[in-house]
């Protein structure tokens, strides 16, 4: 495992410029590249719309961007591994997916509008989040021979994907929070499960992102100790917010995590807010050497301290 803790000096925040365009840009990028995928999907009549709505339905985004702040940290042109992000956000979205089916979290709001199973069926749903996370590894492949990465090989990079979704990434760590006693309510099983339910993709998208650009494996690690970090931090304030915030400014269900394990029912909100902010802090901490060229990387871990939806 990555450590969490390192140097937890306060970063500079005064150095920060609270205007960007940089995340902007790349939004506007990763989701006219999700679209046009969509649009461009080769899949037969029942399963090309569930494909469509999925590819642009409006979510944050953040693991793309994280890809595409530390590729470009690294020197890499967004162009080069835009193909890279919007797998890791297939991903993701193939994810949520089956998060909201009625077998697991029994959800009807996605990203403002009903979940996918809702609006095509739970079959439909079922096929397209398999499809997606199918031609997700596609898209890595292609991002590999875009970029030709001296470094690290293909085999290399589709690992990485596969330790985070896995069975002992995302997979391993929903089928715990899907099955895990009350009893069971302590920090190493919260660690375990959310830091594979979540983290492991924020990792995965850092690494990627990194090796896309032919950093070293030094640099990597600093990279992969920020998203760990910060992907646990995500996760702590999802569940925040299923208390805290209303559906219309999440776009989701509230109020889902009455049977699951949550910081929040181990540290009370408080101390589940106060841990996150930790963990940004750590995150910080682990591109503190970088420079200016990881600039927008603290700009993401602000916004993901301060997130309200
Ligand atoms: C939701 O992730 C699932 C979690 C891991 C908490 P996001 O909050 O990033 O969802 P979208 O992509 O913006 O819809
Ligand atoms: C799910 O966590 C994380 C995934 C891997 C999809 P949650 O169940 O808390 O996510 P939301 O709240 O439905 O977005
Ligand atoms: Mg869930
Ligand atoms: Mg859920
Ligand atoms: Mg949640």
């Amino acid at each position: 495992m990555l450590p969490y803790r390192g140097d937890r000096r306060r970063q500079c925040c005064a150095a920060l410029s609270p205007v960007s365009d940089f995340f902007d840009t790349r939004r506007v990028l990763l989701d006219e590249h999700l679209a046009a995928i969509g649009r461009r999907a080769a899949a037969p009549a029942p399963l090309r719309p569930v494909l469509a709505s999925a590819l642009s339905s409006r979510g944050k985004r953040v693991r793309g961007l994280l890809l595409l702040a530390v590729g470009e940290a690294c020197g890499a042109r967004a162009e080069k591994l835009i193909d890279g992000a919007a797998a890791i956000e297939m991903v993701h979205t193939s994810s949520l997916i089956l998060d909201d089916l009625p077998s697991m979290d029994d959800a009807e709001l996605r990203r403002g509008q009903p979940t996918v199973h809702r609006l095509f069926g739970e079959d439909l749903a079922i096929l397209a989040s398999i499809a997606l996370l199918n031609q997700a590894y596609g898209l890595v492949a292609r991002s590999h021979a875009v970029a030709r990465p001296r470094r690290w090989s293909l085999q290399q990079l589709v690992q990485r994907l596969v330790d985070a979704v896995g069975w002992d990434g995302t997979i391993g760590g929903q089928s715990v929070d899907l099955h895990s006693e009350a009893s069971a309510l302590d920090f190493p099983t919260l660690e375990f499960i959310h830091s594979r339910k979540t983290g492991a993709l924020f990792v995965a998208a850092a690494a990627i992102g990194g090796m896309l650009a032919n950093t070293n494996e030094a640099t990597l690690c600093r990279f992969e100790v920020f998203a760990k970090n910060l992907g646990l931090a995500f996760q702590i304030t999802d569940d925040v917010l299923d208390v805290t915030a209303d559906a219309e400014q999440l776009g989701k269900d509230v109020g889902k995590d009455v049977d699951r394990l949550t910081f929040v029912k181990l540290a009370g909100l408080d101390g589940a807010r106060k841990l996150s902010e930790e963990l940004v802090e750590t995150s910080l901490a682990a591109i503190a050497s970088l420079g200016p060229a990881a600039e927008p990387l603290r700009e993401l871990a602000l916004t993901v301290r301060d997130r309200t939806r």
